[in-house]
């Protein structure tokens, strides 16, 4: 059985939904309190084993390489200032992993993103994480859950988790081969459709960001034509590696937050925040005092 050892994430998208922002800047450097997305997900993947790691960036997306490569005169200066334990955590970041990088020159769509990644993957399973989608985990990282799922069933995951039935047009939807009980973790899946109208939704399982994919995936993108929006999308060329294994869906547990979303990227603010020792009681006492406000 081949491991599951390298990922991709997928970050070369114009982030439209967070422009002004997103035209000078990627939406996966948008900073959580003081630590840029990409940094987290990169760490969940190192988390759940993997070794090697390829972003797909575009040519406005500079800042992401220099993020995970070392600054000498900002280490330099840094130390000058006696900020030892500062430099050394910024040095830190430089030798989290093997990040490597490829750029998507249109953008053309997640399939044509993952297409990029051909020659880096080879012929092996390998890991998705979407560059704005942020998972919090409660025990295990959710990437760690899918490569699980993987091991067990040596075919597609995909990661899932039940969505409030009003917003299943806004995700790709799974259709599962039985009724799915609370405590079912994985489960086969017959269908997968991309932002289907809410009364034809075939269930509330979305898929969320985190994909395990076979290398036989390659070959169906490389004939997949545009679909909605003119993009090639990577639900019908899974939907066409079903001809040739089947399909599975690991409902994964952490609190997920849609990065490129301002709502979610809020949300996501807030809540780390409060996590934290240095800001949670300044901000919960804040927060406490407009709700006070507001009645
Ligand atoms: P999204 O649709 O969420 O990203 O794509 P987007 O296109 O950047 O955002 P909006 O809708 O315009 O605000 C999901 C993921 O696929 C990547 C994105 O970077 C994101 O991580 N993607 C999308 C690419 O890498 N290339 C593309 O051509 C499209």
């Amino acid at each position: 059985m081949q491991r599951v050892r390298k990922a991709v994430i997928p970050a070369a998208g114009l982030g439209t939904r967070f422009l002004p922002a997103t035209k000078a800047m990627p939406k996966e450097m948008l900073p959580i309190v003081d630590t840029p997305t990409i940094h987290f997900i990169v760490e969940e993947a190192i988390k759940s084993g993997i070794d090697d790691i390829l972003i797909i960036t575009n040519s406005t997306k500079n800042s992401m390489e220099n993020y995970f490569d070392v600054n000498y005169e900002l280490e330099m200066r840094l130390k000058q200032a006696h900020k030892d334990a500062l430099a050394d955590e910024v040095h830190q970041i430089a030798s989290l992993a093997n990040v490597y990088y490829i750029r998507q020159k249109e953008p053309k769509g997640l399939g044509h993103a993952i297409l990029c990644a051909k020659s880096f993957i080879g012929d092996e399973p390998f890991a998705v994480l979407l560059g704005d989608d942020l998972v919090v985990p409660q025990d295990k990282p959710a990437l760690q859950q899918l490569i699980d799922a993987y091991n067990d069933k040596q075919t597609t995951i995909l990661g899932v988790q039940k969505v409030p039935h009003s917003e299943t047009n806004k995700y790709g939807i799974v259709s599962p081969s039985k009724e799915v009980r609370p405590q079912d973790t994985l489960f086969k899946v017959t269908d997968f459709v991309e932002k289907p109208p809410v009364e034809k939704a075939p269930s509330d399982y979305a898929v969320l960001g985190r994909y395990v994919l076979t290398p036989d995936l390659f070959e169906i993108l490389e004939h997949t034509q545009p679909g909605v929006g003119g993009e090639i999308q990577l639900t019908d060329a899974i939907r066409q590696t079903m001809k040739n294994h089947p399909l599975y869906a690991c409902n994964f547990t952490g609190e997920r937050y849609d990065i490129g979303d301002k709502f979610g990227y809020m949300k996501a603010s807030i809540d780390f925040a409060l996590k934290r020792s240095d800001l949670g009681p300044k901000v919960r006492d804040y927060i406490k005092k407009l709700a006070k406000d507001m009645q």
